[in-house]
């Protein structure tokens, strides 16, 4: 039986991750790190909780000797680093721990895979965010870009992937980048911009809100379906050699773009309700995003099955069911 260990595991890839490789027959192992509410740990494993391939170990990517544990106790074929304190905007109030986690937590990984398991072959959650805002003359960022992050989390993503790359070449270990552009689903945490828009929205409909507050307008993302995104995870970890990938829609929207959508199909007029608020702007924006994933196309075969329309309706109907269900609740 295969065996893969996911870092980031109850995060949204990590859920979609697991289900993917259960069904596919693995048997997934996945670190936990503790938080005083058990129940927030595991939510979005809700369908797979208790399945008997499925192993949940406490560790943390601060802690070098807890990532020595779980790998020896694993001794996993494929290894999925999913985790990472993800929120770009955050990453300016909490610059080191972003680092500490993001950057850094990383090389704590390789060097346990290096030492116990250097067969494993490696998925690096590398970024578009990476790129910042350089785009090549034809629109597209891609493999080639360079690379100039405006953030605290971008730089620690490139850090991450730059140590990658040195491993890979360093001890000739099977360590794979898939730099995923944006990509969303019901899953997603409520304060990135997708679901932001589609759960207020969703409220608003439904008479438990007047208003949503947003920041950056004018900002351009190249957004897919989670769903998509972890099959081209395991597909780049499937490759005869280990490479980096772009993975992306190629169509990019602005977040007026979003906005107008998820309003139009609830038959709200925008700007009724939509607001802005310096407050969520960052000290650096990264701009546009628009990806070409052409490497990943031609030679992995991997294709999209979500359409942007597609992925926004399922979670707005996810918020309207939910708050059907749930008046009280604040999501
Ligand atoms: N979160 C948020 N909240 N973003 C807003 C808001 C708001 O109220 N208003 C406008 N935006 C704009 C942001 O300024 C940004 O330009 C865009 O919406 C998308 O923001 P996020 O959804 O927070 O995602 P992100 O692009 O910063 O980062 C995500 O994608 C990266 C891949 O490029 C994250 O998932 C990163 O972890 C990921 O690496």
């Amino acid at each position: 039986m295969k065996k893969a260990l996911i870092t980031g595991i109850n995060g949204q890839d990590g859920s979609y991750l697991t289900e993917f490789l259960l069904d596919k027959g693995y048997q997934v192992w996945g670190i936990l790190k503790r938080n005083s509410v058990a129940e927030n740990q595991t939510y979005r494993l809700n369908s797979v909780y208790g399945h008997p391939n499925l192993k949940l170990e406490y560790a943390d990517m601060l802690d070098f000797a807890s990532l020595v544990r779980v790998l020896q106790k694993s001794m996993p074929h494929e290894v999925y680093n999913l985790a990472a304190q993800s929120h770009v905007r955050i990453s300016f109030d909490q610059p080191i721990y972003t680092a500490e986690i993001t950057g850094v937590g990383t090389l704590k990984l390789l060097e346990a895979v290096r030492l116990i398991c250097p067969t494993s072959r490696v998925y690096q959650a590398s970024s578009s965010e990476m790129f910042g805002n350089n785009i090549d003359a034809d629109g597209y960022q891609r493999e080639t870009t360079a690379m100039s992050p405006v953030s605290p989390y971008g730089c620690a993503k490139v850090f991450s992937y730059n140590i990658c790359v040195n491993y890979r070449n360093s001890y000739n270990m099977f360590i794979s980048n898939g730099i995923l552009f944006n990509h969303e689903s019901p899953r997603r945490g409520s304060n990135f911009v997708t679901n932001k828009v589609a759960k207020e929205a969703a409220k608003i409909k439904l008479g438990l809100s007047d208003k949503l507050t947003l920041g950056n307008m004018e900002a351009t993302r190249d957004w897919g379906h989670a769903k998509d995104y972890v099959e081209a995870m395991w597909m780049i970890l499937q490759h005869d050699v280990p490479d980096d990938f772009v993975c992306a829609t190629g169509i990019s929207h602005s977040v007026q773009d979003l906005v107008n959508f998820v309003f139009n199909y609830l038959d709200l007029d925008p700007q009724k309700y939509v607001r802005t608020d310096p407050r969520y702007l960052r000290p650096e924006e990264l701009r546009d995003l628009k990806g070409d994933c052409s490497k990943l196309k031609n030679a992995l075969g991997w294709k999209l099955s979500y359409t942007f329309e597609d992925m926004m309706k399922e979670m707005v109907d996810y918020w309207l069911d939910f708050f059907k269900k749930n008046p009280q609740a604040n999501g």
